[in-house]
C-alpha cells in the first residue's frame, strides 16, 4: 500500500507541474484568466500531493519525494489545454480507484477512509473540467471567442478563490 501511495504522490506532483506549465502557456498567450485558473489548480494538486506525504508519515511510513517529469509546455490552443487537463483528471481518478481497491483488498480501513476525500475531489474536478469544455463548445470559435473563454476561466478562478459552488 505504501508503495502505491508513493506512486500517487508522484502523480499528484506531476499534475501540479502540468498545470503550472499550462498556466505559463496561457500567460504567454495573453490569456490571463486562464493562467490564474491553472495556477490555482497547480496549487491544489500540490496540496493533494502534500496530503499524501503527511498521511504516509503519520502512519509511520516513508514518503518518497520524486523527481520532476517535464510536463508538456506547448499547446495548439486553449481547447487542447482544457481537454488535456480533463484527460489528466480522468487518469488520476482511475489511479485513485485502484488505490481504493488495494486498500479494500488489504483490509486497510484507515487508508480506505483517507482515500474517500480523493474520491470526492476527483468527481468535483472531472465535473469542473467537463463544464468548461461544454462552455467552450457553447462559446464556439471566432474572433471574440478567446476573450470569452478566458473570461469564463477567470470567473471560475474567482469562484474557487471564494469557495463558492461553480
Ligand atoms: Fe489531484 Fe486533480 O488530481
Amino acid at each position: 500500500m505504501e508503495k502505491a501511495l508513493n506512486e500517487q504522490i508522484a502523480m499528484e506532483g506531476n499534475a501540479s507541474n502540468k498545470y503550472l506549465a499550462m498556466s505559463c502557456w496561457c500567460d504567454g498567450m495573453g490569456l490571463e484568466g486562464s493562467a490564474t485558473f491553472f495556477a490555482q489548480h497547480a496549487e491544489e494538486e500540490r496540496m493533494h500531493m502534500l496530503k499524501l506525504v503527511n498521511y504516509i508519515q503519520d502512519v509511520d511510513g516513508k514518503a518518497i519525494i520524486p523527481a520532476f517529469v517535464a510536463p508538456q509546455s506547448d499547446y495548439t490552443d486553449i481547447n487542447e489545454v482544457v481537454q488535456t487537463a480533463y484527460e489528466s483528471e480522468q487518469k488520476v481518478t482511475k489511479s485513485i480507484y485502484k488505490l481504493v481497491d488495494l486498500a479494500l483488498k488489504e483490509n486497510d480501513h484507515q487508508t480506505h477512509n483517507f482515500l474517500q476525500w480523493y474520491v470526492s475531489e476527483q468527481l468535483e474536478e472531472e465535473v469542473l473540467m467537463r463544464k468548461i469544455i461544454d462552455k467552450i463548445k457553447l462559446i464556439g470559435e471566432g474572433a471574440r471567442s478567446l476573450y470569452y473563454i478566458d473570461q469564463e476561466l477567470s470567473n471560475q478562478a474567482a469562484t474557487e478563490e471564494t469557495g463558492e459552488e461553480a
